[in-house]
């Protein structure tokens, strides 16, 4: 039995021990700044506890946004050493658009509008939410306006971490085809703090620094990053995720007596090309699509469940990917050696590691946004079974990084600020089920 009291105090103590005062870091030593997307996460956490503590996490974060509306991935709020790439190796500062305080110059995934109206539905802050509108719909205009590379609405991506799941085997075929020349010196040190067999790969190090490089010498100018990019890819679950925003940012803006039209129309773009650019009829899945070699990267990973999170899919596609691809063991289905769901890559792919980054482990940002969706396509039951397989993995393990599908061993950092967050949302099921 999970003592769920217990794990309430541990994560909240956890939350405590990575707060920086006034930003969360996602864990001590491997990642000592604030980050996009798990702040906006653990923003909602700090909500079950301490609501002022949550908007000051979103205040942070608003503060690395650029005066073209891009919220960065890395807001550098102090300089701490021991970090790489940090703020002397990003030199954002040379950027036009780039705020007052140091950042990195890329964006991530854009769940901040979601977490807003899902603590505000909450705890009613009206106040607060007008005052973080501008921020936000700026955000979501530049991820549809600026990102935009082929007039289809979906938001483009220039980085692997941008996707938020660096080195995920979706990406290999993009960096196969970059090579790496003039490489800058550089030393990581990521896989110094944590065993490097589950860290990325050193080729797939290089190639994320040498995009660094490529975008710093352009200075961080949108435009020339576009046209000239060497990566360059629409992803299924950044633009999900993006979809699932613009509908909360449109339920915000309409409590404000805001217009809604520029958002209508985000909205209903986007939902067409979804559709005709990632899925697959053939094989029943939604693929990532590369831009710059024009076809789908046909990569059977987690992600294509996203679409069931931002209510993208039809019914009879959520089906066919539950029956054909969740709940086949030699993919994603418990039953035959996965133990504990979700594995990030189907396990029939080449490249799947069970404790490698995002090669295979389990991530509980991603369980829980599986779980959400499972939840508003009426899968209530799939949506249980992950809700307590992923508090059984976090009871066992405590709240790591990501976790061994087929046993269970926790990986990468320990005292990791987004299962805390989500274990705070777990343990109540009936929040875990609720959908604006
Ligand atoms: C890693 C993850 C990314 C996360 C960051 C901080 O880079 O891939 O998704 O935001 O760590 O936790």
């Amino acid at each position: 039995m999970i003592n769920l009291e217990h794990l309430r105090t541990a994560a909240i103590e956890t939350l405590r021990l990575n707060d920086s005062g006034g930003f969360t870091k996602p864990s001590l030593h491997l990642y000592p700044h604030q980050w996009n997307w798990d702040s906006a996460v653990i923003a909602l956490g700090l909500s079950n506890f301490d609501i002022a503590a949550a908007q000051t996490e979103i205040r942070s974060l608003l503060k690395g946004q650029w005066r073209d509306g891009m919220i960065p991935q890395i807001i550098f709020h102090k300089n701490t050493p021991n970090y790489f790439p940090g703020p002397e190796f990003w030199q954002t500062s040379n950027a036009p658009n780039a705020p007052q305080i140091l950042t990195s110059g890329i964006t991530q995934p854009p769940i901040l509008a979601s977490m807003v109206r899902k603590i505000h539905l909450r705890h009613p802050m009206p106040d607060f939410v007008q005052e973080v509108y501008p921020g936000l719909l700026s955000w979501h205009h530049w991820l549809h306006v600026d990102r935009d590379a082929d007039g289809s609405g979906l938001a483009s991506l220039i980085h692997p971490w941008e996707s938020g799941t660096d080195d995920a085997p979706r990406w290999l075929s993009v960096m196969e085809g970059i090579k790496p020349v003039n490489l800058p010196l550089y030393n990581r040190i990521d896989n110094l703090r944590v065993d490097p067999g589950q860290r990325p790969n050193q080729a797939d190090y290089d190639h994320f620094i040498y995009l660094v490089d490529f975008f710093r010498q352009r200075r961080y100018d949108s435009k020339a990053i576009l046209r000239d990019s060497p990566f360059l890819v629409q992803d299924v679950l950044f633009n999900s995720i993006l979809y699932r925003a613009d509908l909360d940012l449109r339920a915000l803006a309409e409590e404000l007596g805001e217009p809604t039209m520029e958002i209508d129309k985000w909205l209903a773009k986007m939902k067409q090309s979804f559709q005709e650019r990632f899925w697959d009829e053939e094989r029943g899945l939604y693929f990532d699509y590369d831009l710059r070699n024009h076809h789908r990267i046909e990569v059977n990973s987690v992600f294509t469940f996203a679409p069931l999170y931002a209510n993208l899919c039809s019914e009879q596609q959520a089906q066919r990917m539950i029956a054909e691809h969740w709940q086949n063991p030699q993919e994603y289905g418990t039953g035959g050696k996965l133990v504990y769901p979700a594995t990030t890559l189907s396990m029939s792919e080449p490249a799947w590691e069970p404790r490698r980054y995002w090669r295979g482990p389990v991530w509980i940002i991603i369980n829980w946004l599986l779980l959400q969706g499972f939840n508003q396509y009426g899968y209530s039951n799939l949506a249980e079974d992950l809700r307590q397989s992923s508090l059984k993995l976090i009871s066992k393990s405590g709240f790591r990084e990501y976790y061994d599908p087929l046993d269970g061993t926790g990986c990468g950092t320990t005292a990791f600020s987004w299962p805390a967050a989500i274990a705070l949302e777990m343990i109540k099921p009936e929040e875990s089920a609720a959908q604006g």
